[in-house]
C-alpha cells in the first residue's frame, strides 16, 4: 500500500504515520524528519535547511526531492510506504508522480487530515513546551500554516482529481483520528 498523509502543520500526520505504517508493516517516510536528522547531523544538506526551516518556509524542491529519491530506492519501500510531508506543493506531487511511475508504484491513496488553525496553534505550543522544536514558535507556526495554505492546500485537489482523495476530521483523540483513517483506506 502506497499512502500520502496530507494536512497542516500539526494537523497530526506523524503520529497517523507512526500507527499506520506499524499496523500496515510499511516505512514511514517523514520528509521533516529526513531534514531534522539531516540538520542534527550537520550534513551539507542540513546546513542549508536549517535557517530554511526555522522560519518555517519550503526547503528547495531539488534538494527535497534528491533525498526523497535516494530514500525511495531503499529495499524497505518494496512493499509500499507512507509518506508525510511530501509533496508539498505542486511541483513536488507531479516530482513523486514521475518517480513512483518509473519505479511502476503508483500512490494509491491520499488522506487529507483536515484541522481548524486555532487547534493548530494550541498543540504546537505545547509541543514547544515539551520538546522545544525550533519552528514551533507561534510566529514561524503562524508562518507554516500560511506556507501550507499557499503552497500545499494546492496538493489536495490534485489527488482528487486523480480520484485517490479521502479526507477525515482530524479532532479528537489519537485513536479516533486513526479510525477514521483505517476506515477510508478500508473502503477503497
Ligand atoms: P514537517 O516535519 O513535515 O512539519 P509539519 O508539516 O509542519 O508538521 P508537524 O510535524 O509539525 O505536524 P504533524 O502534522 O506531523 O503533526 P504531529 O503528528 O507531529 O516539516 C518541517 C519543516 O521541514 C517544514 O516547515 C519545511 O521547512 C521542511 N520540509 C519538510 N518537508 C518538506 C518538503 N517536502 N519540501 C520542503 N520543505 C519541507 O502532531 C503535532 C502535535 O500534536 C504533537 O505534539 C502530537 O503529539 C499532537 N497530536 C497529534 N494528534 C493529536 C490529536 N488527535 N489530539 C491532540 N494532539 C495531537
Amino acid at each position: 500500500m502506497r499512502i500520502v498523509i496530507l494536512g497542516a502543520p500539526g494537523s497530526g500526520k506523524g503520529t497517523q504515520a507512526t500507527i499506520l505504517s506499524e499496523r500496515y508493516n510499511i516505512p514511514h517516510i517523514s520528509t521533516g524528519d529526513l531534514l531534522r536528522a539531516a540538520v542534527k547531523a550537520k550534513t551539507e544538506l542540513g546546513l542549508k535547511a536549517k535557517s530554511v526551516m526555522d522560519a518555517g518556509e519550503l526547503v528547495s524542491d531539488e534538494l527535497v526531492l534528491g533525498m526523497l529519491r535516494e530514500r525511495l530506492q531503499a529495499d524497505d519501500v518494496a512493499g509500499g510506504f507512507i509518506l508525510d510531508g511530501f509533496p508539498r506543493n505542486l511541483v513536488q506531487a507531479e516530482a513523486l508522480d514521475a518517480l513512483l511511475a518509473e519505479m511502476e508504484q503508483p500512490v494509491d491513496e491520499a488522506v487529507q487530515i483536515e484541522i481548524d488553525p486555532e487547534v493548530i496553534v494550541g498543540r504546537l505550543a505545547k509541543r514547544a513546551e515539551e520538546e522545544g522544536r525550533s519552528d514551533d514558535t507561534e510566529e514561524t507556526v503562524r508562518n507554516r500554516i500560511r506556507v501550507y495554505e499557499e503552497q500545499t492546500a494546492p496538493v489536495v485537489g490534485f489527488y482528487g482529481d486523480q480520484e485517490k482523495l479521502s479526507q477525515v476530521f482530524g479532532v479528537g483523540t489519537v485513536e479516533e483520528v486513526n479510525a477514521r483513517i483505517v476506515g477510508v483506506l478500508a473502503d477503497r
